[in-house]
């Protein structure tokens, strides 16, 4: 376990996360909205406003390759690395998500003050 992350237990199993037809979900890590997503039997999680103008990425949907497209003008961001891969030079936040024996868990950033860690 990384010590560079808060994790936070979202659910119970996967069978708990309520996704969508399109394989996404959003869900409530600890008082912080995010998005989970399924795909390939694989989990990823990330902002759940699209970084271009805000669009509910909740109602995007994924690609062949396993991007995220937002619903609003269809911009493409890897789950894997947040990078926008139709070109158009914005970043996806996104976090780890790890599926353990009790439970499924975010890594979220640790709360930071001046660019430190706070305990
Ligand atoms: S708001 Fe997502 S691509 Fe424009």
């Amino acid at each position: 376990m990384s010590e560079k992350y808060r994790w936070v237990k979202i659910a119970e199993s996967i069978n708990e996360i309520p996704f969508g037809p399109n394989g996404i979900a959003e869900i409530n890590a600890d008082g912080k909205e995010i998005c989970i997503a399924i795909f390939k039997e694989e989990l990823f999680s990330f902002s759940r406003k699209c970084p271009h103008a805000s669009g509910l990425l909740v109602h995007g949907y994924i690609d062949a390759l396993g991007n995220v497209v937002c619903p609003v003008h269809r911009y493409k961001f890897c789950m894997k690395n947040g990078r926008n891969v139709s070109g158009e030079g914005y970043y996806l936040k996104h976090w780890p998500v790890e599926l353990r024996g009790d439970g499924v868990f975010v890594g979220l950033d640790k709360p930071t003050l001046f660019g430190i860690n706070l305990p």
